[in-house]
């Protein structure tokens, strides 16, 4: 993919954005010997050194000291996605590759830009969801790789519940553009698609509001209604460049909750992953003559959030790509934005990137391991 770096040993970091998800990011990029955790910023530079103290991270203050780093290799982004693009845009322009939570960047046409920037800059781009490189999802991987269902064809996928309202006490964003259970949920579940079945090549949908406002019903904002402006329910047809096909629920309208449904139906056995937002999980194998299902043990790392940002600094200095590249994410961010389209205009929509499929982790990944000298 790159040359590889000419620098040795552990690939030095910047976390900007210390907020909620900073927490797992740092306990894990911290205890990984490949990488050397250097500052932590935030626009609450209160909030930055915080973090920096409770993590042994020795510096700590805002965005531009971050990038004047010079060890710094890697930006990781956990900022809000309305900031996505501003700071991932600052760290390629310093020179720096970048690891961005999801969404890549709230529109395409964005995320296509970050991507143009980064490669003219000759510098790598790494986004979330890094679930896919978990033990769950790398065992369902070498499972299908290995033949155990045969040619994988169709896939179902279900994401439901009575929404978020319910629990979050700050819940408005998870309604608004950018959000809903097709752009929060949607990237997990599409990426976990992907991962087995290539580039999607159209999709059709058709999608449901059945409130046009909802109530808080925790936190000390409990009792305050609000209004809710996307979709609140996508039922979706896709279809792969291969021909396989796949559907999709992503709904906060149903009373019943059903979370990490996604099953892979190849010629011999249906497989039931496990839920794409998690690291690992129960793997189940229905053979087509059994009368039941047969649990895989899955095997692998299950650290948590962090292990794509590792996976692209080793690349970094191999020349090796990266598994959770931006190419994988600006695909699913255009799966997700026809998706949307589709459910507008009634018509099937073309998704036109593509990606290479990444080769799975090997069996013996190790994130504790030093392998850089
Ligand atoms: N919270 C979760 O459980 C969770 C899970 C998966 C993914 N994510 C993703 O992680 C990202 C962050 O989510 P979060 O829940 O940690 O949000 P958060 O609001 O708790 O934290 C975001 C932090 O970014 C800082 N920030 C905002 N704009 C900035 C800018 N321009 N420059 C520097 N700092 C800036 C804020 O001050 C805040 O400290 C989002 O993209 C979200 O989708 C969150």
């Amino acid at each position: 993919m790159s040359a590889p770096s000419p620098a040795g040993g552990p690939v030095g970091i910047a976390v900007v954005g210390c907020g909620t998800i900073s927490t797992e990011y740092l306990r894990n990029l911290t205890s990984f010997p490949d990488l050397l955790v250097l500052f932590c910023a935030d626009l609450e530079i209160e909030r930055a050194k915080a973090q920096a103290a409770a993590f042994g991270v020795p510096g700590a203050g805002t965005t531009a000291e971050a990038l004047a780093e010079p060890e710094v290799e890697i930006v990781v982004n956990l900022t809000v996605p309305a900031a996505h693009t501003a700071v991932s845009g600052a760290a390629i322009a310093a020179g720096k590759s970048v690891w961005v939570e999801k969404p890549l960047a709230l529109d395409s046409a964005s995320a296509r830009g970050l991507m143009a920037a980064a490669a003219a800059a000759g510098v790598r781009i790494g986004c979330a969801p890094d679930t896919v490189l978990g033990a769950g999802l790398q065992t369902v991987r070498r499972l299908i790789d290995s033949g155990r269902i045969g040619p994988p064809q169709t896939g179902l996928a279900l994401l439901q519940g009575p929404g978020p309202e319910r629990w979050h006490p700050d819940p408005e964003f998870l309604f608004q553009r950018g959000a809903g259970p097709l752009f929060d949920m949607g990237p997990y579940y599409l990426t976990a698609l992907a991962m087995i079945f290539g580039p999607a090549t159209r999709v059709a949908a058709v999608s449901r509001r059945a409130q046009a406002t909802r109530v808080i019903a925790r936190g000390p904002r409990a009792g305050t209604e609000f209004q809710v402006e996307v979709p609140t329910h996508i039922s979706a047809l896709i279809e792969y460049e291969g021909g396989q096909a796949a559907t999709i629920v992503l709904s906060f309208d149903s009373p019943l909750s059903r979370y990490g449904f996604v099953e892979i139906s190849g010629s011999t056995a249906t497989l039931a992953m496990p839920d794409p937002n998690q690291f690992d999980g129960d793997i189940r194998v229905h053979d087509l003559s059994a009368k039941g299902w047969a649990a895989v043990p899955a095997r692998g790392p299950t650290d948590g959030r962090g292990l794509g940002v590792l996976d692209l600094a080793r690349g970094l200095r191999s020349g090796a790509p990266h598994r959770a590249s931006g190419e994988i994410a600006l695909h699913v961010l255009e799966i997700l934005e026809a998706i949307d389209r589709s459910a507008a205009t009634g018509a099937f929509e073309p998704v036109l990137t593509s990606f290479t499929r990444p080769a799975p982790l090997p069996e013996a990944w190790e994130p504790h391991a030093r392998t850089l000298a």
